[in-house]
């Protein structure tokens, strides 16, 4: 029994080191080193290269390292059978309510212009609505949205969420499926994306979106690059119906050097810093679930494959 680590080079031997010792029972290989291919039954893996996966005939699971799966679902030739685990952790949640508030306050208390009043040297107070006046909206409302759309709520923000089936948190309106969505984005003066990346949400954030938000709507997308319409995004900024944009994922990772994203005046690049697994808790969470899966016990976070998330 043995299981392979593919997580990018610069830290897979730390992660190869980290697991080994969470799981002594099983022997944990490094990606390029796989040894006899037929004796791999686990695989845990971010962005595994195409066609990576299907070399091991006996893979019985295979562990995202991330609460997504998009960059493992996206190979053609991923072996469509074998179940997949997401990761996913109370430190996950965490970093990433500290993102959304931290990003959602920024636009609320208008920080963009009070670095241009500094620029300028110009003192000119900035006046924005209270925040039970301004309303958010969080589209997706699992583990991450939720958290964040409870805790934006308890701040005093009016927060509405949009998620596929109903969902009640409390401080928080819902909305739910696609009839529910319009009337969702039209109360959003800061919107949002924490969705996973499946067939429906691809481009969710387009030209029709951006046109149905509130005017001078703030966007917020810490999801994945694929629910952004890059270029409807940029029409909507230069014609104001978008005032600012918060970007921490994107089509391509490294966003290219020369990208139009880079030096825009109304949008804030980070790069998918939002919530990263952290190695400890992360592992932690690895090893444990892959135990349960073993035992045939219950597990966490399990994908629908139906889904797709
Ligand atoms: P999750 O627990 O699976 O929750 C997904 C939410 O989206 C659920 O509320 C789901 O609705 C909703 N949803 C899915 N498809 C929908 C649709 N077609 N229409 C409406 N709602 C839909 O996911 P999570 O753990 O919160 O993570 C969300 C995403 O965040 C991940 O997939 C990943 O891409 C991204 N992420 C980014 C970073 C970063 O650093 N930037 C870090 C971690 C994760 P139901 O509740 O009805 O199922
Ligand atoms: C990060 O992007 C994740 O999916 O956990």
């Amino acid at each position: 029994m043995a299981l392979i680590i593919r997580i990018g080079p610069a830290r897979e031997q730390w992660w190869l080191d980290h697991l080994q010792s969470l799981l002594p029972e099983i022997e944990c290989r490094r990606w390029d080193e796989p040894g006899d291919l037929e004796e791999i039954e686990y695989a845990v893996v971010w962005k595994p290269p195409a066609g990576g996966l299907k070399r091991f005939p006996n893979l019985k699971c295979i562990v995202s390292v991330g609460a997504g799966i998009d960059h493992v679902l996206v190979d053609p030739e991923r072996p469509r059978h074998v179940p997949i685990i997401r990761t996913t952790s109370d430190d996950l949640t965490q970093r990433m309510r500290e993102y959304v508030c931290l990003h959602v306050l920024r636009h609320h208390r208008r920080l963009p212009e009070i670095d241009e009043i500094q620029n300028t040297g110009e003192w000119r107070q900035t006046v924005n609505p209270p925040a039970y006046q301004r309303r958010v909206g969080i589209m997706g409302l699992g583990n991450l949205g939720a958290d964040a759309a409870r805790t934006l709520a308890v701040i005093g923000f009016d927060v509405a969420g949009w998620s596929r089936r109903p969902k009640q948190i409390e401080g928080v309106t819902n909305f739910a499926g696609d009839g529910q969505f319009e009337p969702f984005l039209k109360r959003s003066d800061i919107l949002v994306c924490l969705l996973p990346l499946t067939d429906a949400t691809k481009g969710i954030l387009n030209d029709r979106l951006f046109s149905t938000l509130p005017a001078g709507a703030c966007v917020i997308n810490a999801a994945r690059g694929g629910h952004l319409v890059e270029g409807d995004l940029l029409v909507a900024l230069d014609d104001g119906r978008i005032e600012y944009a918060t970007l921490d994922v994107f089509h391509e990772e490294p966003l290219p050097a020369g990208h139009a994203f880079w030096k825009h005046p109304r949008v804030l690049v980070t790069p998918h810093v939002a919530s990263l697994i952290d190695p400890v808790a992360g592992g932690q969470a690895i090893a444990d679930n892959l135990r349960r899966f073993i035992k045939g016990e219950p597990v966490a976070n399990l994908v629908d494959l139906d889904q797709g998330y």
